[in-house]
């Protein structure tokens, strides 16, 4: 099939790749022409493992192109994806300004049926709102092409976006039940057809549902973050063992393991603010939500647990020390650090008057344009901050050692080279690493999230 993605960023790119990997012609679109530029002369913009290759090889076979033409996207494509960003607006609802822009697009350029399909994730309504932009476009151009726009929420994982793709847990299709709507749906089976393992993976339903559907999955999600995290908190002042709570309540496959890692709060693209925008939706049908309030809430509060716990250890000012911060992406395996935890902590620590020299494996790059956005207005606080390119170098000298994200070559480092050039053997450990007796045997001072030491 000839698929149009338009919005190549960690979504649209990866559906792009994943869908010329099926053997389907696809055409990346975007406005921001270094990344097409980039694409176009064999970079990617995004570490995202196993993605490299795989658009290599579909370049290679002629399988998956990128352009800034949207004319010729609208053109090319028999669906449509709109993958482009849903940033929170100032009062927390899904500015949906890009979506739109999109919808225009496609307004303007198409010829003949067309599945629209809405990938990014987008409030209640949003389809209706995309067919409006549409219909009004074609008006204006006094054409009439039949359209149907689908809603197709993504539940891929930064990190692991090509196995997740690949091998979906389900596939949602909120798909109309007019005429237009039925043909789309047919279309779209076709095209997820490789992905629908045991034939079991499409749920089908109507397009206000699925478009829930995707709020309600990220919502619940991080509602189990900020459970475990506020009971980690009170383990800890109980003198018991959240890792050992955890393993207690897992086993039940009503609760199950996933998603229960107490730790320094969510980040992300999307936790924070897919939180927020079902928040503000709700609000506009009157229909508070105090519970998801609470989980934004003691999400804040968790990401200043580290901070807490340093300043209870070493005091309010902190410019006579040196922290080693390890991690700066929101999670493992991605170089992205929106609403990462390690900038919270970071900031905290240099207000404080704190040294910092920090490292992580591939979000080097990210933190320095992150660093030189967050810190502009704090000039003498941002020299107070360093970017080593070896981990242990980062620790060097250091007073402690800060564990934000919890990269695998951060599990087992050499503890007695660690101890050896730490300038005291002190840990405060985000994201449970560690064993607290392992440290004690090793003779180091270690603070995790409601864990015994
Ligand atoms: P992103 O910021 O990485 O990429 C969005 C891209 O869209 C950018 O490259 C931008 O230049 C481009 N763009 C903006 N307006 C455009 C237009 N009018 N025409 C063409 N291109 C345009 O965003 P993302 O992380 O890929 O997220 C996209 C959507 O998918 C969001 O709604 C997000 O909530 C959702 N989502 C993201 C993830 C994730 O892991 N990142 C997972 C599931 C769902
Ligand atoms: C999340 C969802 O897992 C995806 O299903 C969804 O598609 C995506 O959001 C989205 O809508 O964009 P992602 O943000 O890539 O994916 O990463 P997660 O693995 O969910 O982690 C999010 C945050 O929660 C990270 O900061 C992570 O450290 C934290 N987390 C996760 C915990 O603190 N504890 C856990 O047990 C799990």
């Amino acid at each position: 099939m000839n698929i149009t993605i338009i919005g190549t960023g960690y979504v649209g790119l990866v559906t792009g790749a994943c869908l010329a990997e099926t053997g389907n012609h696809v055409f990346c679109i975007d406005v921001a022409a270094h990344k097409i530029d980039l694409l176009n002369h064999g970079g990617v913009p995004i570490y995202e493992l196993g993605l490299q290759e795989m658009i290599a090889r579909n370049r290679a076979a002629g399988r998956i192109h990128f352009s800034t033409d949207l004319a010729a996207g609208a053109a090319h494509g028999d669906i449509l994806f709109i993958a482009v960003g849903t940033p929170p607006d100032e009062d927390g609802s899904a500015d949906l300004q890009y979506v739109l822009a999109a919808a225009r697009n496609i307004g303007q350029h198409m010829q003949g049926f067309k599945v629209i399909v809405n990938k990014s994730t987008v409030p209640v309504g949003t389809a209706q709102r995309v067919q409006q932009t549409i219909a009004v476009e074609l008006a204006a151009r006094a054409v009439e092409h039949s359209f149907s726009v689908v809603s197709n929420p993504e539940f891929l994982k930064e990190g692991e976006a090509i196995g997740d793709f690949m091998q979906p847990d389900r596939i949602v299709l909120g798909c109309d039940n007019d005429q237009n709507g039925v043909r789309a749906a047919e279309i779209m089976r076709c095209l997820y057809a490789p992905f629908n393992r045991d034939h079991k993976r499409i749920l089908q339903m109507d397009v206000r549902s699925a478009e829930l559907t995707k709020y309600a999955a990220n919502a619940m999600l991080a509602t189990r973050i900020s459970f475990i995290n506020e009971l980690a908190n009170l383990a800890e002042c109980m003198g018991a063992d959240i890792e050992e709570v955890r393993r207690g309540i897992g086993p039940d496959p009503r609760i199950g393991n996933h998603f229960l890692s107490a730790g320094c709060g969510y980040g992300g693209s999307c936790f924070p603010k897919d939180v927020q925008a079902l928040i503000r939706t709700a609000s506009e049908y009157h229909q508070p939500l105090p519970l998801l309030s609470a989980v934004e809430a003691v999400n804040d509060a968790q990401k200043q647990v580290l901070v807490r716990k340093i300043v209870a250890r070493l005091g309010e000012d902190l410019s006579a020390f040196r922290f080693a911060v390890w991690g700066l992406a929101f999670k493992p395996n991605t170089d992205d650090m929106r609403e990462a935890p390690s900038r919270i902590l970071i900031a905290a620590l240099l207000a404080r008057g704190a040294t910092v020299v920090a490292y992580d494996p591939v979000a080097m790059d990210e933190a320095r344009r992150v660093f030189m956005l967050d810190l502009q207005n704090a000039p003498a606080a941002h020299a107070r901050l360093s970017l080593s390119e070896d981990p242990m170098q980062a620790v060097a000298g250091a007073d402690a050692l800060v564990v934000v994200t919890e990269w695998n070559e951060f599990k087992n480092p050499d503890f007695q080279r660690l101890r050896a050039q730490l300038k005291k053997p002190l840990i405060f450990d985000g994201r449970n690493v560690y064993e607290p007796a392992e440290m004690s045997e090793l003779g180091i001072e270690y603070h995790a999230i409601g864990r015994v030491y």
